[in-house]
Formats: C-alpha cells, sequence, structure tokens
C-alpha cells in the first residue's frame, strides 16, 4: 500500500450544534474554527460536558452539524459525501471486543469484515503487523476477558488500525487507566500519527502528557478556549501548571474566553505546521470487504462464540432434552390413550350405553391431543425467544461501532438468522420426533406437524429477533419476549375460547394459535370430530396456518433488518 500517498488537512469552518430544548435553542457547539494537517496529534480537552464527544462525532459524521462545514482534503463532507468506513478509526469509551475470543481472533474478524485483503500472507501479515504495532504480540492468545484495562484499549486501537485509517478519533481511551498505563497509551497514539496520512485526535479531560500531542484544543462550553501547542498552554492561561487551566476556566465565562481566543488566536495558530490539501480523491485506507465475506466471518465468529460460552450451551441442551420430557410428563395419564379411538355400532341397549361411555372417552382423548400438541407448541415459542431476545441487544455497542467500521445491517442480520435456524431446526425436530415417538398423536401427515412445530419455532425466534433489534437493552429484549410468551397460552384459544371479537382482533399475531389449530386441522379425521367438540375456537385450515406463521417468520426478520439499520448510540 505504497502507492502514492495524499497529505492531507481536516479543516472545520463555523461549526455549530444546536438541540431545541422547550422551544429555546442550545449550542451544543459554537462557532468551531479548525485547521489540522495530518502527520498531527491533537487533543481535545476540557471539563466534563463541554462538548468533546460530540464535536468528535461530528467530525466522524455520526452527528450532523446544524451549520457550518467539515472538509477533508479540500472535500466537503456534508455534500460531497462522508468519508469511507475504512477511512475513519472511531474509538469508542466501551469496550468493542468480544470477550470469549482471544487478542488475535478479534483481530483477525476485524481484518475480515473490514480490509480486503488479496491472500492468506497478506491476511497473516496485516494481523502480524497489528499486533506488532499495538504491543500486543506477547499476549495474542489470551481471551479478552482477562485482559487489563490498558490492554483493552490497545486492542480497542489495534481493531481501528486494521484498515490504515487516515483519520483515527480516539474518545476517552485512557480514562480510568493509573497513570503509568495512561501515558504508554498516549505515547501509542502519538506514534500512531507519525504517519503522514495520518490524523490522530484523542479526546481526553485528562491533562497529563499533553506535551506529546502537537496540538490541543481547549473546549470552553462548547466554544473554543484554546487551540495551539502545548508548550504555550501554560502563558496563554497564565497558569503554572497545566493541570490548572480547569479552575482558571472556571473564572471567566466562556463567551469571554472565546471572544479572548478570537483576539489571539492567529499568534498562536501559525505555529501550527499547515499541510498542502491533498488529492482528495486518492484514499490510502482499506477496501471494505463484500456481503458475502462480511456474512460467513459473522456467522462462524457467532458459532465459535457460542462454543465458548459453556453457560449459554449447556442451558440450551437442557431446555432442548427437558422441554420435550415435560410435554410427556404433563400428559401422561392421556398419552396412552392416545392410540385407542372407540369405534363401535350399537345394536342392543347394552350397546348403545357402550357407546355412550365410548363418546366420553372419545372427546376426552380429543382433548388429550389437543392439549399435547399445544404443549409442544407453547413450550417451542419459550425455545424461540430463549433463542434470540438477546441475540442484538445483547451486543449492540459492538454491532453499532462494526456498523460505523463497515459491516453491512443485511450481512448481520443474515447470520444471526443462519445461525438461528440450526438451533431451531434441531429444537423442532426433536421436539416432534421424541414426542411422537411415545405419544403417537394421529397426524394424517407427521411431515406437516413437523413443519408447523418448525414454523412456530421459527416465527417466534424471528418476532423475538425483531424485538431485540429495536430494545434499548438485552434485559428489556428479554422481558418483553416473555410477555410475548406469555400471551401466547391464553390467547391461542385452545384452552379456553376468547369472546369472538377478541379473537379474531389477536387470533392473526398468536403464532401458537396457527401452529396448534393447523397441526389439529392434519388430525385423522376420526379424531378431528372429536376434537372440534371439545374446542370452541375456529381451527383455520392448515394452509392458512402456514401462510400465517410464514409472515411472522417474515416480518420478524424485517423489522430486526430495520431495527439494525437505525443508529443507536449510547456512548
Ligand atoms: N444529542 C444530544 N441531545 C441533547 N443533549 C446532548 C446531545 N448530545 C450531547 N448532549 C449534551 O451536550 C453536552 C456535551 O456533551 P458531550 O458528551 O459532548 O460532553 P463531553 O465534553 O464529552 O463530556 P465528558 O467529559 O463528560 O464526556 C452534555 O451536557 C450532554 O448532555
Ligand atoms: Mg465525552
Amino acid at each position: 500500500m505504497e502507492q502514492d500517498k495524499s497529505v492531507g488537512v481536516l479543516e472545520l469552518h463555523n461549526i455549530f450544534f444546536t438541540i431545541r430544548k422547550q422551544s429555546k435553542e442550545i449550542h451544543l457547539l459554537e462557532n468551531i474554527n479548525l485547521q489540522v494537517p495530518t502527520g498531527h496529534f491533537m487533543a481535545i480537552v476540557g471539563p466534563s460536558g463541554c462538548g468533546k464527544s460530540t464535536l468528535l462525532k461530528l467530525i466522524a459524521g455520526i452527528n450532523q452539524e446544524t451549520a457550518g462545514s467539515i472538509h477533508w482534503n479540500g472535500r466537503n463532507l456534508s455534500e460531497e459525501g462522508d468519508l469511507e468506513h475504512s477511512e475513519i478509526g472511531y474509538v469508542p469509551q466501551f469496550s468493542i471486543a468480544y470477550e470469549s475470543l482471544t487478542v488475535e481472533e478479534n483481530i483477525e474478524n476485524a481484518v475480515r469484515l473490514r480490509a480486503k485483503t488479496a491472500s492468506r500472507s497478506e491476511f497473516e501479515k496485516l494481523v502480524d503487523d497489528t499486533l506488532l504495532a499495538t504491543g500486543l504480540d506477547e499476549i495474542r492468545d489470551r481471551m479478552v476477558k482477562v485482559l487489563s484495562g490498558g490492554q483493552r484499549r490497545r486492542l480497542s486501537l489495534a481493531l481501528e488500525l486494521v484498515t490504515d485509517p487516515v483519520l483515527l478519533l480516539c474518545d476517552e481511551v485512557t480514562s480510568g487507566l493509573d497513570p503509568k498505563s495512561e501515558q504508554e497509551i498516549v505515547s501509542l497514539m502519538h506514534e500512531l500519527s507519525r504517519n503522514e496520512h495520518r490524523l490522530v485526535i484523542n479526546v481526553t479531560h485528562s491533562l497529563a502528557n499533553l506535551d506529546l500531542y502537537d496540538s490541543v484544543l481547549v473546549l470552553s462550553e462548547g466554544k473554543v478556549a484554546y487551540h495551539g501547542p502545548p508548550r504555550a498552554i501554560e502563558h496563554y492561561f497564565s497558569v503554572e501548571n497545566a493541570e490548572e487551566i480547569y479552575s482558571q476556566l472556571s473564572k471567566r465565562g466562556a463567551a469571554e474566553w472565546s471572544a479572548s481566543w478570537e483576539k489571539h488566536k492567529s499568534a498562536y495558530y501559525d505555529t501550527i505546521p499547515a499541510a498542502p490539501h491533498g488529492d482528495p480523491n486518492i484514499s490510502v485506507s482499506a477496501i471494505t470487504p463484500n456481503a458475502t465475506i462480511q456474512f460467513f466471518t459473522l456467522f462462524l465468529r457467532r458459532w465459535k462464540i457460542f462454543f465458548r460460552d459453556r453457560g449459554q450451551m449447556a442451558l440450551q441442551f437442557a431446555i432442548l432434552m427437558i422441554f420435550p420430557i415435560l410435554v410427556i410428563i404433563f400428559e401422561l395419564d392421556g398419552v396412552e390413550q392416545t392410540h385407542r379411538l372407540s369405534e363401535t355400532r350399537p345394536e342392543t341397549l347394552a350397546e348403545i350405553e357402550q357407546e355412550r361411555e365410548n363418546f366420553t372417552f372419545n372427546l376426552n382423548l380429543g382433548g388429550v391431543v389437543s392439549g399435547l400438541v399445544m404443549f409442544q407448541v407453547i413450550l417451542l415459542t419459550l425455545m424461540g425467544s430463549n433463542n434470540s431476545a438477546r441475540e442484538i441487544a445483547g451486543e449492540r455497542n459492538i454491532f453499532e461501532k462494526e456498523k460505523f467500521a463497515g459491516v453491512r445491517p443485511l450481512a448481520y442480520i443474515l447470520s444471526k438468522a443462519a445461525f438461528l435456524s440450526v438451533l431451531v431446526l434441531i429444537q423442532s425436530i426433536w421436539m416432534a420426533v421424541f414426542v411422537q415417538s411415545i405419544c403417537q398423536i394421529p397426524s394424517e401427515n407427521f411431515a406437516f406437524h413437523l413443519l408447523l412445530l418448525l414454523c412456530v419455532n421459527g416465527a417466534m425466534t424471528a418476532v423475538c429477533l425483531g424485538i431485540s433489534s429495536l430494545a434499548k437493552t438485552a434485559d428489556q429484549a428479554s422481558l418483553l419476549s416473555i410477555y410475548l410468551v406469555g400471551f401466547q397460552l391464553p390467547l391461542s384459544g385452545a384452552i379456553l375460547a376468547l369472546p369472538n371479537w377478541a379473537g379474531w382482533v389477536t387470533r392473526p399475531f398468536i403464532s401458537a394459535y396457527w401452529s396448534w389449530a393447523g397441526i389439529m386441522d392434519g388430525t385423522e379425521s376420526d379424531y378431528l370430530r372429536y376434537i372440534r367438540e371439545v374446542t370452541d375456537t375456529w381451527l383455520a385450515p392448515m394452509w392458512l396456518c402456514f401462510v400465517v406463521l410464514l409472515v411472522h417468520i417474515a416480518s420478524g426478520l424485517f423489522i430486526s433488518y430495520l431495527g439494525s439499520k437505525r443508529p443507536r448510540w449510547d456512548a
């Protein structure tokens, strides 16, 4: 990648970021003007809440400025399009690595998802170079969950470096570290900025290690109070030590500091080396891989995480084994009856009496078959919600970050669908076959019975995936999904019939009803007669049940896709 690289410059012109609060306009950022060349390391400092992260997100393109413009190499980013995903590295404050994967695995995945490589050896070289550049080589085999705070920050930086970004934006990557680790991470960022094509910006409220930066931007209530070399800070703020500038800032209003800066800035600003505009069309950063590669990477990574998580695996296995047994235990009394429908032709009085007894027996039997199937269906909906409720919400921060880095929502959702399909297949087939081998539910065609169970598990899994993509937290998604399962039984009408109007309103949304009704419709006609006797609920024809369940699956996946496309930044 040593082709004709261009030297660049980032310019901010009259940037405002304004929000409306109770019909009043509040400028979170006001009239920011900046010019920073590449090969440069800049700090953004200021007291908490002064707008540092907001400014960084504007530069990253996560937030849109209200007024003003941002230029990269002379290209107006708001008008001519943002930088490519691979051209920006954005390191948020939260951890963006998978805890149960090793350092090396996380970096390998980042390369597969974000940086196209031509060959296996190029791939390995990029992984090795990244590990070496960030000082992680010696701990490449270590799981993320055992890393120290400083090592985690190195890893966060490493994940961004795989694309060789021209703009590396870091938000509080040193916060919470001890002074030595902080110094090491700032030094690492400084080294990373010694690249004529790269600009590194670090947001921090720490005033230690300022001498490692080429320039320091001091913000006060959304306004620029200073932007110049670190060595001139003490003089500008008339303090002995840079650490004192926050107390100094609080002595005068932000407007006053800003006015004073406007007056004096040329003297300081000129000391920052300017860079000529490079060619805005030349990029030195990597190319983002296509959707197929991203899909397979995400799919395989999901399995690896599944197998590493012993707790989740044990839970899945226990549910898989125990639920079908539950069905049989609860219906034990009725189970042996399912094989013995009594049909006689009464001729004598005694036979008529016998026939009456048979009828009661058969009615009971109809109830048993209906109950058995409903139990199968309900437990499969519970498995469905357990499959997917936390799937997206539980890793939303990481996904949001990966989406920003170029991972396509479609590849992400399809990888989830493929992973979950395997669980659904195993669960439904085992449930159907195990229960059938003991109870012999009298279906005309067992294949349809199995498919309807597969569909209801798939429908609930897809719908809960949709909930997961919309929820704020994994706990919220879990709770909503459990409610949804809880409503299945009462609203299905299989146990107690609902008032007619209520049935028509709720039924379209109750997957359990459609699976149960479809299976009932497919039972042998002798049995169906008695099932109809014991249930007051309308039994939809089987074809309609398949259609509705497929619509549920499709809607669940579509909602998941929309939910995952929607930006959701927490930090
Ligand atoms: N989209 C938004 N809508 C409303 N208020 C916002 C929005 N974004 C940020 N703010 C507010 O703007 C102010 C600046 O936020 P910002 O996160 O940029 O501060 P900061 O300088 O990074 O602070 P810290 O050092 O604590 O991280 C805060 O008061 C915050 O609550
Ligand atoms: Mg912040």
